[in-house]
């Protein structure tokens, strides 16, 4: 069944227009029947900046930031490989979140945009010594230690500077949340942290109490993301509240994984409703006195962006299909081909007309599978240089991205209150010779 023919099976019309619970909050239609966000009319962005460009709504990315400290203090940390860049790393800090960082490029970019370290939660299931040698030297406030092979090199680090670094100890609860396989990490058959039923989580803790270069401070897990039942995070905190209560320990961040809506159907809960949900199913569980600590990704910057891209190739072949060939791809969005993950499309200038024509939306790279929207809806009778939009790109789209076919990354331009601000600025020809050696 095709996505379309999926929708008309829920009693979805998928030839109605693009739904604005879809859009960043800021959108809204100017005079000409154009879109407009964070009062900038996108077609005069893509004129001005080219396609295909990711467009961020900053509001929309503080309103969530704001949203999570609300829903859980302020320690909750973002977490960078959703979407990050030195812009994105000073408006979490601006608005008092933390921030997860997973490589020495997510921290070196943190550091860059002045983060304090304090403010910084390193994760990794495979940290090296150079990566936990940066960390300990800015001062990171938290390491979430993943192995024993970790806590060696700590240790190592350690026996040279007397350096000690703050730790929570990630744990897997063996319960599997309903995602796709890639991104589930919570079950017991993962490469990342210390199973609890297995016992290794409780060895793990014993070695890092009687460790002088740990100061444990709790434990961690991360189910997964893109998770949209959050019942699955109190499966997980029901496993996990039993280990952590026994250990006496400040702090228990439930990682992220809070689910968004894609397409039209989908529908997902707020930050709020599982900070609200979480906070409730600790006090039940009898976690009373912790810091409750969660970092937040997709729900954070997937909803503030959109990709526009112009139709560069129509193509019909009657009885099959449509084709409409964008001039992005596997470039800006691997997500369809990688998680078969679904995504809704739109023509910026004609945001409120019905989409009644069908096409698949597919990119420039050599390759079939080089797909954004296997079935998309379209206005009618667009043409080769209209402009068309896929929303919710705002996390691991740009993160995601590569230089296949070398082809150069899009830039991404925040909006806010009628202005425009580049903060990543497109790969030119230059930039992608500027590794190689002649
Ligand atoms: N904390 C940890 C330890 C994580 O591994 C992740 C995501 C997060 C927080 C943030 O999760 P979020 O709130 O964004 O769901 N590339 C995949 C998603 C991979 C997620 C990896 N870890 C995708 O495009 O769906």
């Amino acid at each position: 069944m095709s996505e379309v023919e999926a929708m008309a099976a829920r009693n979805i019309d998928p030839t109605a227009p693009v739904p604005f619970s879809l859009l960043p909050d800021s959108s809204e239609v100017d005079e000409k029947g154009e879109l407009t966000i964070g009062g900038c009319n996108i077609a005069e962005i893509a004129a001005e900046y080219g396609t295909p460009v990711f467009v961020y709504d900053e509001q929309h990315l503080r309103s969530r930031c704001r949203e999570a400290v609300a829903s859980f203090g302020s320690e909750v940390a973002y977490a960078g490989k959703a979407f990050l860049c030195i812009a994105m790393a000073k408006l979490v800090s601006e608005e008092g979140m933390c921030l997860d960082v997973a490589s020495a490029g997510e921290l070196y970019t943190a550091i860059r945009a002045g983060v304090p370290g304090e403010r910084i939660v390193f994760h990794g299931n495979n940290k090296s010594l150079k990566e936990l040698q940066m960390a300990r030297e800015y001062g990171v406030g938290r390491i979430v230690v993943d192995s024993a092979d970790e806590i060696d090199r700590l240790e190592n680090l350690h026996r040279e500077d007397g350096r000690v670094v703050r730790v929570l100890l990630r744990v897997t609860p063996g319960v599997r949340a309903e995602t796709h396989e890639f991104i589930s990490t919570g079950q017991e058959d993962s490469k990342f942290g210390f199973g609890i039923n297995s016992g290794a989580a409780t060895a793990a803790v014993s070695r890092a109490n009687s460790s002088n270069a740990i100061d444990l401070v709790g434990i961690h897990s991360h189910i997964g993301s893109q998770v949209f039942r959050i019942e699955s995070f109190d499966k997980a905190l029901v496993v996990v509240s039993d280990f952590f209560k026994e250990l006496d320990l400040p702090e228990l961040s439930i990682g992220g994984g809070l689910g968004v809506a894609y397409v039209e159907d989908d529908s997902a809960a707020s930050i709020s409703e599982w900070g609200a949900q979480t906070k409730d199913t600790c006090a039940r569980l009898g976690i009373t006195d912790a810091r409750i600590l969660a970092e937040p990704g997709r729900s954070i910057a997937a909803q503030a962006a959109i990709t526009v891209y112009t139709i560069g190739t129509l193509k019909s072949l009657p009885g099959i299909r449509n084709y409409a060939a964008v001039d992005g791809g596997f470039v800006d969005n691997i997500r369809p081909v990688l998680y078969g993950s679904e995504y809704t499309s739109f023509a910026p200038q004609r945001v409120l007309e019905p989409r009644p024509d069908r096409a698949r939306i597919v990119g420039s790279h050599c390759e079939s599978g080089d797909i954004i929207i296997r079935d998309a809806s379209l206005p009618q009778g667009l043409n080769v240089g209209d402009l068309i939009a896929t929303p919710v790109t705002g996390a691991y789209g740009h993160g995601m991205g590569s230089n296949y076919n070398r082809m150069g990354r899009p830039p991404v331009v925040f909006v806010s209150n009628g202005e425009a601000r580049l903060v990543v600025r497109g790969e030119m020809l230059d930039d992608l010779l500027r590794l190689d050696i002649e």
